[in-house]
């Protein structure tokens, strides 16, 4: 968590601020009620990373295990409590500081703090009298079952006169609504995770050559990652040597780089909550051939015509739509398609020809996660299948189109096992869209470029 003297408290106030009205305009308001994610042990007395959960941490800016919000929300007021670890010198002795119950009102701009073990006592008094309950619906971990026995309790509390909600309303649906659009403080995160991923594809193309592991470029962007400050990966690298990179989700393992092939790496960073989402596709011994060079410029203006479109006045399906039309006339230029069987290019976009080498969308919503959650369609479209999303200024989103020629015996063997994705992040504005992550070289000359004189 940021430390406590620039903790932006007002941030997370103004969201709870935001969330508490969606819910009176909902209905009358009610208690929210949100637990941050459980930790994972990885085996005997070793656990995985902690990583606190999204949508709690959207509100509250807190990252410690062990944590539920409670917000009550009425007309006149909203009061935010907080569960938390207890101080505990024992614990913090071996698994580190705990903010504690006493200091979290101050520290993170709640009202109230109390142990988490006190949940099950106050949570019945809370719900009482109160009109429904926001909370995520099916979610996995034991909330829901507490749930259960709180209501119960609530019932038992009716011969005092005190009633029970009557509804549960899903709280997830709103607060995905808003994470959809980022705040100037989101930003201002991604665009610095964005040039440290940057930084990181540039430091491996550097290091790249002939002989060396999958793995080395892998510990090439984790070091510079790290470094720059970055917690973590936003997700597992892919680093992908030759017919590698044709698997979508490769990790990155000790498959030698080879002189002659193409490397794919996969990578971002998690800067203090933030994902950054990066593709580039380069040669190992820092030049392009001939087939090698034909597939990627092809990409890459598909990448170009998809960003054309990531703009106000366009939909989320317009940059895939762009990407596919450049990617399928490429592939029949090619003759990787057979224009002969297939006919032209409306008939191969009509019967998805392309599919068998491009076989998934151009796009994802980018944010805490990096599938980040919000509708892709219009919450309020009335046709079906919905209408797809309209883009608007502060959504964030990748653009990365890709082409994977597997070996087939139809198949020119010069393009076998050439698989190339190229991907930016781009934050669409009242204009052009930004692309957040372009620090590092894409076209094809300047990554050879790059190559040579770092060789
Ligand atoms: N790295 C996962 C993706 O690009 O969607
Ligand atoms: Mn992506
Ligand atoms: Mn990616």
């Amino acid at each position: 968590m940021t430390t406590m003297n620039n903790f932006p408290k007002d941030i997370y106030a103004n969201r709870r601020a935001r969330l508490a009205e969606i819910m009176l305009r909902k209905s009358d308001g009610g208690v929210l009620v949100l637990e941050t994610a459980p930790e994972h042990f990885r085996n005997r007395d070793s656990d995985f990373p902690y990583r606190h959960d999204s949508d709690f941490y959207y509100l509250t800016g807190f990252t410690e295990p062990g944590a539920t919000l409670v917000m009550m929300v009425d007309k006149k007021s909203c009061k935010t409590i907080i569960f938390c670890r207890p101080k505990d010198l024992e614990r913090e002795i071996w698994d580190g500081w705990r903010l504690g119950p006493e200091a979290a009102p101050v520290q993170l701009g709640v009202d109230q703090a109390f142990a988490q073990s006190e949940l099950d006592n106050l949570m019945p008094d809370f719900l009482a009298d109160q009109p429904a309950i926001y909370s995520r619906l099916g979610s996995e971990g034991p909330l829901q079952n507490q749930l259960k026995n709180w209501l119960h309790k609530v019932k038992g509390m009716s011969r005092s006169g005190a009633s029970t909600p009557n509804r549960i309303e899903d709280v997830e649906a709103m607060i995905h609504e808003m994470r959809l659009f980022k705040d100037s403080h989101e930003v201002n995160i991604m665009r610095t995770a964005g040039k440290i991923a940057a930084d990181g594809h540039i430091s491996a193309m550097k290091a790249s050559k002939p002989g060396l592991r999958e793995y080395h470029l892998e510990a090439s962007l984790l070091y510079s990652f790290r470094n720059a400050g970055a917690q973590s990966v936003a997700y597992n690298s892919i680093v992908a040597g030759g017919a590698n990179a044709c698997v979508l989700h490769h990790r990155a393992g000790n498959a030698e780089l080879k002189d002659g092939d193409l490397c794919l790496i996969d990578a971002g960073c998690e800067l203090d909550g933030y994902a950054s989402d990066i593709t580039r596709t380069f040669p190992v011994n820092g030049k392009f051939s001939g087939p090698q060079r034909a597939i990627y410029d092809i990409v890459l203006a598909a990448q170009e015509a998809a960003i054309a479109v990531t703009k106000m006045g366009f939909d989320f399906q317009a940059p895939h739509d762009a990407a596919l039309k450049v990617l399928t006339q490429g592939l029949l230029d090619l003759n990787l398609l057979d224009k002969k069987t297939i006919g032209g290019l409306d008939n191969a976009l009509e019967t998805k020809a392309y599919q068998r080498f491009y076989m998934h969308r151009t796009s994802h919503w980018l944010g805490m996660d990096v599938h980040d959650v919000g509708n892709y369609r219009e919450p309020g479209s009335s046709t079906k299948p919905k209408a797809w999303r309209s883009l608007k200024p502060n959504m964030v989103l990748t653009i990365e189109p890709g082409l994977y020629i597997r070996k087939a015996d139809d198949v020119n063997p010069q393009y076998w096992d050439i698989g190339i994705r190229i991907e930016d992040d781009a934050l669409v504005t009242n204009g052009e869209c930004e692309l957040m992550s372009r620090g590092v070289p894409v076209k094809a000359d300047e990554i050879e470029y790059l190559m040579k004189k770092s060789s």
